[in-house]
């Protein structure tokens, strides 16, 4: 036996997509298309254009990341399913059968959608986990249940640092993403009570508009 010889590459294919859901275009966006994965159909978060590309290991990252999230949510009916990820470069999980968060779906669903939305945000909260990517495209109206997707963005924070005031702010952005979106649909916003508990400290208004700026020239 050759000792010396490298072992082959532990690479497994990804699946071909049978139908395009989005392009990644920008830096480190994945393509995401629906495919066959092992008899199901999946979809799947493809970031496998960086393989032996200086990003592959950022891309591996993500995956690993967006996995773990996806692990960790398994049987909770605000998330897809994670069905596994693909030689490090992709992931593929439950399809949703559900359509992204409009006046129209929200009108098939009910004026519950945002009570149960503010909901399963607390949930998520409570598990430690804050999403940092809500806006309407990330939440599935599945019949009458919100579904939480992309958790690409996603932190999840052991319990002793918590209560620290960045983690704060992070739950405290979730929660005034989906009353931008209440506001937005339905024209109801906050009571003076929950507007006075998601009011932002200077020092993250100047922090949030630094970001957007930086984020802004990385996205261009
Ligand atoms: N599990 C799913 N079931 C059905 N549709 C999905 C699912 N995951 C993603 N999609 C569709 O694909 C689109 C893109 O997916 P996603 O939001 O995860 O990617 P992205 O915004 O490009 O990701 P990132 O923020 O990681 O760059 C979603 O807006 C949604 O329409
Ligand atoms: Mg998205």
């Amino acid at each position: 036996m050759n000792l010396l010889k490298p072992p082959a590459p532990q690479v497994r294919p990804v699946p071909r997509p049978s139908r395009m859901l989005k392009h990644g275009e920008r830096l480190l966006e994945p393509n995401v298309y629906v495919a066959d994965l092992g008899g199901r159909l999946a979809v799947i978060k493809d970031y496998s254009r960086y393989r032996w590309t200086l990003l592959a290991p950022f891309a591996r990252i993500l995956v690993r990341r967006e996995a773990r999230v996806l692990r960790l949510l398994r049987g909770w009916r605000h998330a897809p399913a994670l069905l596994g990820t693909i030689g490090g470069l992709a992931l593929g999980m439950e399809l949703v059968q559900g359509e992204p968060l409009d006046s129209d779906t929200l009108q098939a669903a009910g004026t519950q959608l945002f009570q149960q939305l503010r909901g399963a945000v607390a949930s998520l909260h409570a598990a430690g986990i804050t999403h940092n990517d809500l806006h309407a495209s990330n939440i599935l109206v599945c019949g009458t249940t919100p579904v939480l997707i992309d958790y690409a963005s996603a932190l999840r924070t052991p319990r002793w640092l918590r209560s620290l005031p960045l983690v704060r702010q992070l739950r405290r952005s979730d929660l005034a993403n989906v009353f931008k979106m209440q506001q937005r649909l339905t024209g109801e916003g906050p009571t003076p009570q929950q507007a006075a508990a998601l009011a932002e400290p200077t020092w993250v208004r100047a922090l949030r508009d630094g970001w957007r700026r930086l984020y802004r020239v990385i996205k261009r």
